[in-house]
């Protein structure tokens, strides 16, 4: 097969705002991959409905998430890009597909049991199936690649399970197998301003910074990062926590800029106020265009619904089509 007409498809939970790490980390990647392959995005607000979200923060949510993808490079003229509760077909995959999911296989899912663990009051059906209606959401486009994290790899290995024991069963070989999917620059880490490992929220949010973060905003951030108290002795490693700053330095700051910090560090000179000044104004300018483009497409609700309505009605063709396939082999008509 062609290169360019592998299927990509990735689905991006609307919860709260992009930070950098996401950006750095996933969305640079989504950018890239437009260009080389077939790719559907989706925002998946059907998944999101787990916790209940009330109908006027789910709206801003699924707006906002769309308009921050959009702000950064995701182009809907080169991609296909959806609300995910823009096709029928998805629910109707999923319920096909709960035919032949079994609880005790979706009860051992690891996280459904985290789930289990932390929200033992909202254990709903929803959760349990999670896993089906992602399923449902990668083998309708039959898609070959999904580029997701290390976490999402159980899921994605019970799309594999769904879509081959579909086949199976009415004998056809209508889904083929998805595999997680990564330039080997997704493995860079963008570490958190709290000293600990990667930049996530789970960590609060005086350990990330936000897309949308005003500078005033992300000045105040760095500035209460945590450091040490300095190195005593020339040329030693920095501790994790300085480390970080570096790295994020290196990230956002000229090569010059961060190669004078490296050498104030290696010679004890180093005033980590002026390290984490310099590092708070390169992150605003870094930050600045993207935050402004967030904010102009955020307010254009005529061009998000466009962007929404078109990309519903690109992504339902791709659908439909599997769905006859589907509907065909079980014994339906077909539309
Ligand atoms: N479960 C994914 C996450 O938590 C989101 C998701 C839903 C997804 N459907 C998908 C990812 C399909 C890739 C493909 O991030």
């Amino acid at each position: 097969m062609n290169q360019s007409q592998e299927i990509v498809v990735s689905g991006i939970r609307p919860t709260g705002n992009l930070h950098l790490g996401n950006y750095l980390g996933a969305v640079k990647n989504f950018v890239q991959m437009q260009h080389e392959f077939k790719c559907f995005f989706f925002i998946a607000d059907y998944h999101s409905l787990t916790t209940h979200p009330k109908p006027a923060d789910l709206q801003n949510s699924v707006k906002q998430v769309l308009a921050e993808y959009l702000a950064c490079g995701i182009d809907p003229n080169v991609c296909t890009i959806y609300y995910q509760s823009d096709l029928p077909e998805i629910p109707e995959l999923y319920l096909l597909l709960n035919m032949h999911a079994y609880k005790g296989e979706l009860e051992r899912v690891a996280s459904f049991k985290e789930k289990v663990r932390t929200q033992p009051n909202n254990i709903n059906v929803g959760l349990l199936t999670y896993p089906v209606l992602m399923a449902a959401d990668i083998i309708i486009h039959k898609a070959i690649k999904v580029p997701v994290g290390k976490d999402q790899e159980q899921h994605l290995e019970m799309a594999r399970t769904f879509g081959n024991r579909f086949n199976r069963i009415y004998e056809k070989e209508i889904f083929i197998e998805p595999v997680a999917f990564n330039y080997g620059n997704q493995l860079i880490k963008v570490p958190g301003l709290q000293g600990g490992g990667k930049m996530s929220k789970s960590d609060g949010d005086n350990n990330v910074i936000n897309l949308i973060d005003t500078p005033e905003l992300i000045r105040k951030k760095i500035l209460r990062a945590v450091t040490d108290t300095g190195p005593t002795e020339p040329n030693s490693i920095p501790t994790a926590p300085v480390q970080n700053l570096f790295d994020l330095m290196q990230m956002v700051s000229a090569p010059n800029t961060f190669e004078h910090f490296t050498k104030v560090y290696a010679d004890c000179s180093i005033r980590y106020g002026d390290l984490k000044k310099q590092l708070a104004e390169d992150m605003v300018s870094f930050l600045i265009p993207v935050r402004e483009k967030i904010a102009a497409i955020r307010a254009d609700e005529p061009y998000l619904a466009r962007v929404a309505r078109e990309g519903a009605e690109k992504a339902r063709v791709s659908a439909k089509t599997t769905m006859d396939e589907v509907r065909g082999a079980i014994g339906f008509r077909k539309f």
